[in-house]
């Protein structure tokens, strides 16, 4: 019993100070972020690239760039509030939580206004409206064409969105598939894997206008067009007023019809495959080797920290090791990733996606190089020590002379393996929004409407990069030996 409040003492201290930390933030909210974002010279946009024509990514003069009608009004906004424009990209799933958790000031993403979301946040006044369809393969024309047709189909629809709710609410009977992005309703539409997909006209148009096996149609849903709005932090008029004011312009000018047509004519342009995706995957891998080396450096710092504390005498120090490296071992790398992206905002510590990402990756890793260490350590017979004591060494000395040289031998393999899986984790980082391969991939299946190819690229770089470094290390353990 005494040795289980040992452990539960510090998590309970931890949760509780999570619990204080989050509760002071909600306060700090009520106030306007205006002057704030006024005072730093830039204003944060949280979208989802995933939804042409009004955010996506194109290739802009060899660069891989968020464009779209959203992200001209963006730009607007910004000019018009005398700042500069950031924009952070993550899930469609995940941008109210980044607004309450103030990670983004804003979000423009098609959002459309629901009296659900009302209750979280405040919108601004309408600058689009949606109307829903499905998508389907043109060869099943005549097989959907009402609500009740589509009793036992599969349909997709995007993670959180109205159109999953509709999907829900409206299809009792279909099977309901929901999915992280926009573009993967319409991929798996035309790779068979859906029967119809729940959108918006207006990104089903574009869409459907490239891929000729598909088509809309209107099964008449029972919701009226859903007005499309910005979305903003509870409580500030003063940045709701500010979005409309610019709002007001878009439409006295028609601004919002021009947007559209230059973000048709970028998503229609024609370059091949590789001038136009070539720099995403490079971008990717890149990316994804400095997040598995960050990650090796933190781990093994971290994880030889643990392990020397596991080994302590002071019985606190070896809780808290025991605790860290259970804890972090039996969580899922993606939850902890979420942990730090959104903790550290909530903390008041505002970290880019790639950064929270490295730090979740070294947290994650460090428990599993404990290990890796502490079974290095313990490998070693303890005749060994034994010898060193009797022959007048001290305890430090024993680890340092006679110990770690035969554990490090143990402990190297399992350090590179380590690296290599660390090469392939990374990918989960694409959840918040890091910019690694995984991420870039399935960026260029959004952009490229193609969903099988981009992750065939995406996987021979992987294993490329796997295949090069377990080769590589393989000659530095021959070395050692
Ligand atoms: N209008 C829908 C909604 O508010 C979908 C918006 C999806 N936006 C995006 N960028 N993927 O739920």
């Amino acid at each position: 019993m005494k040795k289980l409040l040992k452990w539960l003492l510090p998590l309970i201290a931890m949760f509780a100070l999570g619990f204080t930390q989050s509760n002071t933030h909600q306060v700090q909210a009520a106030t306007s972020r205006l002057s704030a974002i006024k005072s730093r010279g830039y204003i944060v946009v949280g979208l989802s690239a995933d939804y042409a024509p009004l955010e996506f990514h194109a290739t802009v003069k060899g660069e891989d760039t968020i464009v779209g009608a959203d992200i001209s009004l963006a730009k607007q906004i910004a000019k018009d509030a005398g700042v500069k424009l950031q924009i952070k990209e993550m899930g469609f799933d995940a941008l109210i939580g980044a607004l309450k958790t103030g990670k983004v000031d804003m979000v423009i993403s098609g959002m459309s206004k629901t009296p659900e979301r009302a209750k979280q946040v405040d919108f601004s006044e309408p600058y689009m409206y949606e109307k829903q369809i499905v998508v389907i393969r043109k060869a099943d024309k005549d097989k959907y064409k009402n609500v009740a047709d589509f009793a036992g189909a599969k349909v997709g629809a995007q993670k959180q969105s109205t159109q999953e709710a509709i999907a829900k609410a409206q299809l009792p009977d279909a099977k309901i598939q929901s999915l992280q992005k926009a573009n993967d309703v319409i991929a798996q539409v035309s790779y068979n894997k859906l029967d119809g997909g729940v959108m918006s006209s207006i990104i089903a148009g574009a869409y459907v206008q490239k891929n000729k096996s598909l088509m809309m149609v209107d099964p008449h849903f029972a919701t009226s067009a859903s007005p499309t709005v910005v979305a903003l932090p509870k409580g500030d008029t003063a940045l709701t007023a500010q979005v409309n004011k610019t709002i007001k312009k878009v439409k006295s000018q028609k601004l919002w019809a021009k947007w559209l047509d230059e973000a048709y004519t970028l998503q229609n342009q024609s370059d091949s495959f590789w001038t136009k995706y070539g720099s995403f995957f490079i971008k990717g891998a890149i990316n994804t080797l400095i997040f598995a080396l960050l990650t090796v450096i933190a781990g093994t710092i971290l994880g030889t920290f643990l392990a020397l504390m596991r080994r302590s005498k002071l019985w606190i120090l070896k809780a808290i090791a025991v605790v860290y490296v259970e804890f972090i071992r039996g969580t899922p790398l993606m939850v902890q990733a979420f942990i730090v992206f959104f903790g550290t905002q909530v903390l008041g510590i505002s970290l880019s996606a790639f950064a929270a990402g490295a730090i979740a990756m070294g947290i994650n890793s460090g428990a599993y190089v404990a290990e890796i260490i502490r079974s290095g350590l313990n490998s070693v017979p303890i005749g060994q020590t034994e010898a060193a004591r009797s022959l007048g060494l001290s305890n430090s000395q024993t680890l340092k002379s006679v110990i770690l040289p035969q554990a490090v031998k143990n402990i190297w393999p399992a350090l590179g393996n380590e690296f290599v899986t660390d090469i392939k984790e990374s990918s989960v980082l694409s959840v918040i929004g890091a910019t690694e391969l995984m991420f870039e991939g399935s960026t260029v299946q959004g952009a490229s409407f193609q969903p099988f190819f981009p992750m065939m690229i995406v996987a021979l770089i992987y294993f490329v990069m796997t295949f090069a470094l377990t080769r590589l290390l393989g000659v530095v353990e021959r070395r050692f030996n």
